[in-house]
């Protein structure tokens, strides 16, 4: 997989000039949501207009990340003449960015494409490394491809207009970069203060935060064996999420990667010897800042079942990625029931539920 060039912007509109010059194309499309429509394409108007840009609108919550919303994105590539040749920009969140990378990366076999995340979590995250997808069948990201974008454009500006779920959401995958990277990127990251914003700061351990994301993407593009790192607190934040879904509680994926990671550093300390006192530090920045998702041990069966349908299982075992200590990172771990439900119980007693 080719490398992306990840740039963490003072000037959008001329990064974005640079980043279409080092893609010769013959027609530009750009994928936007409602709300980036209007709140952040006014901002980069002028560096399309010599281009006379495309535009396509899609919703822009995860229910319209399907194939009926990447099918409208194809027809209006097909209607307005685009071919391989073209360039594509998404301008949105992980929804806009994951479908917008499968719609460039499935249409006539591929065409360049540029993101320009606005939340945090496809800063961080989504819109780094190449992975692309739709949801499908009622499974997450069920379909997609490795594609990575031409450039990834990150202007940390759009986050001061940003909702406090949504940074905070964010911010959970930043710690998971800090808890596979160093002490210090971790300890710099817990003594943030989440309810008084510093965005000089915050733009500071973004840049870190994506350059723990490349580096471990480089090593392990395809996710065989260090790329798996990147998952720690997801296989029970999945559960999590898919317990939600089932309930029609509304739950933001980093908010269950905290509530995940605090399961996974327990086995983590139980399994491979992380260390008890960083465990509970993490947890209480994760207890202080994402409140607490509610569940019994009625349902520790329905969380088990959606663990091991994870599709990061092989041969239905279910895949943990564990730390030894930050930055000890001990990838294809797995545990048996009894332990999940034990886990299940060290979360509840901890969280008060
Ligand atoms: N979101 C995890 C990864 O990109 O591998």
């Amino acid at each position: 997989m080719s490398r992306q060039e990840v740039i963490l912007c003072h000037d959008l509109k001329s990064s974005l000039e640079s980043a279409i010059a080092k893609c010769p194309h013959d027609r530009l499309f750009i994928i936007t949501d409602e709300h980036t429509h209007q709140l952040c394409l006014p901002l980069l108007q002028s560096a399309l207009l010599t281009d006379d840009a495309f535009e396509i609108v899609i919703g822009a919550e995860d229910v319209n990340k399907n194939i009926e919303t990447l099918t409208t994105v194809w027809q209006a590539l097909c209607e307005n003449g685009a071919t391989r040749h073209s360039l594509l920009i998404n301008l949105g969140g992980g929804m806009v960015t994951d479908l917008g990378g499968f719609a460039a990366a499935t249409f006539k076999r591929g065409m360049s494409y540029i993101n320009i995340p606005s939340t945090l979590l496809a800063m961080v995250d989504a819109s780094v490394g190449g992975k692309t997808g739709i949801n499908f069948n009622g499974l997450k990201n069920e379909i997609g491809a490795f594609a990575p974008a031409n450039s990834v454009l990150i202007d940390t500006l759009f986050l001061r207009s940003l909702d406090h779920e949504n940074i905070v959401s964010g911010y959970a995958e930043m710690l998971k970069h800090g808890l596979i990277s160093t002490t210090k990127h971790w300890a710099e990251l817990l003594s943030f203060d989440m309810h008084n914003i510093d965005y000089n700061h915050l733009r500071t351990l973004v840049g870190q935060s994506v350059q723990v994301k490349e580096d471990i993407v480089e090593q392990d593009p395809f996710e065989h064996g260090i790329r798996k790192a990147l998952n720690l607190g997801h296989t029970v934040g999945h559960a999590f999420e898919s317990l939600a879904l089932l309930e029609s509680r509304s739950v933001l994926h980093g908010y269950a990667v905290a509530w995940g990671v605090i399961c996974e550093l327990y086995l983590s300390h139980l399994k491979v010897g992380f260390p008890k006192d960083k465990m509970r530090q993490t947890i209480q920045f994760i207890k202080d800042n994402y409140g607490t998702f509610f569940f019994d041990c009625k349902q520790y069966e329905t969380l088990y079942s959606f663990m091991l349908h994870d599709k990061k299982n092989q041969s239905g075992i279910i895949n943990f990625t564990l730390l030894e200590d930050i930055g000890k990172i001990s990838i294809n771990q797995t545990a048996d029931k009894e332990t999940i439900f034990e886990m299940f119980d060290f979360y509840r007693e901890c969280m008060g539920c």
